[in-house]
């Protein structure tokens, strides 16, 4: 996958997409992340990537001729076949499933604002999708790009050297998953599960599925909604609630 992201602070990216799993997959040629600094497509002397907005008010807002000519440059006829996405509060939520989905795309571009908004047009004319990490608002669009190649690099074949993990993750089997534990079998007097030491894979799978279940429950229960389970689970689950309410 290659993507190119715009940005006015490429340099606050580079550190980390080099850094181990997302370096890796970039070595290997699994990923190609291409950075481009906007100020770079400006034609005044001055190099202005932002100015006023019409209509008064504080604030600055990015002006939209830098990031019209830096997206159209560098995507060139390729444009019409791949999403722009511009990181922003106002997008849908970013989830495991667009992750996914965008992971089986040949490339991408994202637009990562800065100052106060971004001009309008870029949003109608210029971006095909919209997408925020979170009901927050940062500094800019650079972290929330990082958040979505982090997540979307690796569900890309061959990133994770486990390739199950993926499909174990949270939210993909739609449910948070179980506790994990390594060794000391015994830690400040913290033991490990008796189960987990046991060596019966049917009771351990039956355990971490249980565990899933119940922390799901716990802490997110709006996800148990498109959980498919079965009878025992149901019962499982109905018992923990009663137990929950009961003082
Ligand atoms: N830019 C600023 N805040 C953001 C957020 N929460 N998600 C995506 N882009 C952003």
């Amino acid at each position: 996958m290659h993507v190119d992201v715009f940005t006015l602070i490429p340099e606050s990216m580079q550190a980390y997409l080099d850094a181990s799993i997302l370096g890796k997959a970039q070595e290997a040629g699994l990923i190609n992340v291409e950075l481009h600094n906007i100020r770079d497509y400006t034609k005044d002397k001055h190099r202005t990537t932002d100015d006023v907005p019409y209509g008064g008010g504080g604030g600055m807002v990015m002006k939209p001729e830098p990031l019209f000519d830096a997206v159209h440059t560098v995507l060139g006829e390729a444009i019409a076949a791949v999403p722009v996405i511009l990181l922003t509060p106002q997008g849908r939520l970013l989830t495991h499933a667009i992750a996914h989905q965008l992971a089986s795309l040949p490339r991408l571009a994202l637009i990562c604002g800065r100052y106060e908004g971004i001009d309008e047009r870029v949003r109608q004319h210029l971006a095909t999708d919209e997408i925020s990490i979170g009901d927050y608002v940062l500094t800019g669009g650079e972290l929330p790009a990082l958040v979505l190649i982090d997540a979307v690099a690796r569900q890309i074949n061959g990133v994770l050297g486990d390739a199950g993990a993926t499909e174990r993750d949270s939210h993909a089997a739609g449910l948070l998953e179980h506790p994990h534990y390594t060794r000391p079998a015994t830690f400040q007097g913290w033991k490990v599960p008796e189960v987990l030491l046991s060596g019966d894979h049917a009771r351990i799978a039956r355990w971490r599925r249980e565990q899933s279940l119940l922390r799901t429950l716990q802490r997110r229960p709006d996800m148990l909604q498109g959980t498919e389970l079965t009878d025992d689970e149901r019962s499982l689950l109905a018992d923990a609630s009663r137990e929950d309410r009961e003082p």
